[in-house]
């Protein structure tokens, strides 16, 4: 089976819930304590095994390509001052064999047409979809699980975690049919449906390997959800036809897209951080004990 080897993200939204902070910066480029959240994603993508980054940016968003650039000033003026091992962390944002595409979503067409815009880049291969906004921790991140399932089955498959009732219309929520090897056979998917016609409790959460089938399905698709071209549907398309498996999160997720995701995922990465995690547990005791 083939190895998957190249990484779709999608960048483009406007980030309208960060709002003022997002009205010159991108959203992607909030920082969980000092490391941006694409950046996150971006490991996760390249400890799967993936060379080839493919973004798909907008207007307002070429900072990112910025952060993912070579700053030869910066890394000249670390030098100078001896400040290696910053330097090393700068020059090794993106490592060497790994190479980075950005493309520009003209329109905000939805999730389904950014995907569609990175085509003419993935070719033939299959290829995995990482939202950054779903900030992934764990002994085993879905990127490399939902590689390895790929690799081994020849089918699209993607990350479900169960959601509360109360969240569902927030998400595609799949139907399933059962479970073969550990993962489930998908039978559809609704864009955000109202709890009433929700067939699970199972919602996609923004970590995704597909076939390059899936662009023929996206090239033919009518605007679903919101008037948007919804990538949901096409995973729909592809879950009648049976060739769509869902695989359970097994590590921790953080909405970083809500405010209250975000500040849970800075939280946690405090307590755990090399440097801080002792004096921040101290810092919380000490607001939290009357
Ligand atoms: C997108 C997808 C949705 C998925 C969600 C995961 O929605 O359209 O199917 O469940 O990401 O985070 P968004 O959060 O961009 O509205």
């Amino acid at each position: 089976m083939r190895k998957v080897t190249r990484a779709v993200f999608p960048v483009a939204g406007l980030g309208t819930r960060f709002l003022p902070a997002t009205k010159a910066m991108p959203k992607e480029l909030l920082p969980i304590i000092d490391k941006p959240i694409i950046q996150y994603a971006v490991e996760e993508a390249i400890a799967a095994g993936i060379t080839d980054l493919v973004f798909i940016t907008g207007r307002t968003k070429r900072a990112i390509e910025d952060h993912f650039d070579r700053n030869l000033e910066l890394e000249a003026a670390l030098e100078a001052k001896g400040k290696d091992d910053i330097l090393e962390l700068v020059r090794g944002i993106i490592p060497s064999g790994v190479n980075c595409v950005f493309i520009r979503q003209p329109e905000a067409l939805g999730l389904g047409h950014a995907v569609l815009c990175a085509a003419p880049v993935v070719g033939n291969e299959p290829f995995a979809v990482l939202l950054a906004d779903d900030f992934m921790t764990g002994d085993v991140l879905p990127t490399e699980a939902l590689c390895d399932a790929y690799a081994e089955r020849g089918r699209s498959v993607i990350s479900v975690s169960e959601v509360p009732g109360s969240e569902v219309s927030k998400y595609g929520i799949i139907s399933t049919s059962g479970t073969v090897g550990g993962l489930m056979e998908v039978t559809g998917i609704i864009e955000k449906p109202a709890l009433s016609d929700a067939p699970s409790n199972l919602a996609s959460v923004g970590r995704y390997v597909f076939g390059a089938e899936i662009f023929d399905v996206l090239r033919g698709q009518r605007p679903g959800f919101g008037g948007e071209i919804q990538l949901a549907d096409a995973i729909n398309t592809l879950a009648e036809r049976g060739d769509v498996l869902a695989q359970r999160l097994t590590g921790r997720r953080y909405d970083c897209g809500s405010k209250f995701g975000y500040l849970e995922a800075i939280v946690d990465a405090a307590l755990e951080h090399d440097e801080y995690a002792e004096r921040f547990r101290g810092l919380m005791k000490d607001r939290l004990v009357p």
